[in-house]
């Protein structure tokens, strides 16, 4: 394939750059409030790559969509859409950028 429309494929399911410095802000930001500010955990469970080790990636993202019934756990789908809530599951997994 030409590279360049390689690289374009591969930049398909990420957000924008700009849209991807909201959503890190949102996840340290409000789902930290419950998760913890290094999301080691709260109220809400710890998301770190080695506490997430081994949960289905698409139950995750569901999760995140939807929220989890019975549980402060709130559905984000108003605020994100299906591939930027599976993104963040992929930041989640393999550890934030920023990561202390
Ligand atoms: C109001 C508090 C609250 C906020 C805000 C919140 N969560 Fe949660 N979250 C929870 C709680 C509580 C649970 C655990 C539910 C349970 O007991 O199964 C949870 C569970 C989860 C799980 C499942 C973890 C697992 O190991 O199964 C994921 C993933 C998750 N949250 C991601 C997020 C993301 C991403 C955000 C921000 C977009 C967010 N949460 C914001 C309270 C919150």
């Amino acid at each position: 394939m030409i590279p360049f429309l390689a690289a374009a494929a591969q930049a398909a399911d990420e957000p924008p750059p700009s849209r991807r410095a909201e959503l890190l802000n949102m996840i340290r930001h409000d789902c930290g409030s419950c998760h913890g500010l290094t999301l080691a955990g709260g109220l809400g469970l710890p998301l770190l790559p080695e506490t997430l080790a081994g949960k289905p990636p698409e139950a995750l993202q569901e999760t995140i969509l939807r929220g989890r019934g019975g549980t402060p756990m709130p559905p984000w789908q108003a605020f994100i859409s299906e591939k930027e809530a599976g993104w963040i599951v992929e930041m989640l997994m393999k550890g934030l950028p920023d990561a202390r």
